[in-house]
């Protein structure tokens, strides 16, 4: 069974219940790391979690939330491996699987996207890593890190 991270700060509380419920009912393992609560955390805490227990193994990719899923993104891309795209369309999310890699999608609670969240989500779900030229890149990419 595939399996993922999910984290979000105060910021996406409804949403990564609907994220956690959707990945849920596609036949995902899901290991939910909260927040589940309305009081103030610091995203960067959230984001290093989610990091460390996808480092544990055996999970396919990781979902982070906070108000923009600007700030939680940022914070997973400072992290030694992570590739965390922050689409806002199914299209985009499609291409950070097919193109990137992104072994992390961001989200935020608090935008008003004009696609839901949920259709984004499974534009990258049903992609796949498509290799090659992007491969190369990628490793261009990974080889920043650290610079
Ligand atoms: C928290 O108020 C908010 O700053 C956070 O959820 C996120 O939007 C940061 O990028």
């Amino acid at each position: 069974m595939a399996k993922a991270v999910v984290a979000n700060d105060h910021g996406a509380v409804e949403l990564a219940a609907r994220v956690v419920e959707h990945l849920k009912n596609r036949g995902y393992e899901v290991s939910y790391l909260g927040t589940d609560k309305e009081e103030s955390i610091d995203y960067p805490d959230k984001a290093e979690e989610a990091v460390m227990e996808y480092r544990k193994g055996g999970y396919d990719f990781g979902v982070l939330l906070c108000g923009t899923g600007i700030g939680i993104s940022i914070s997973a891309n400072k992290m030694k491996g992570i590739r965390c795209a922050l689409p806002e369309t199914k299209y985009a999310a499609t291409m950070a699987k097919e193109h990137n890699n992104a072994n992390f999608i961001a989200f935020g609670g608090r935008i008003d996207y004009k696609e839901d969240v949920l259709d984004i989500l499974d534009g990258y779900l049903d992609a796949s890593f498509e290799g090659g030229r992007h491969q190369r890149r990628i490793d261009k990419m990974m080889a920043l890190e650290g610079k």
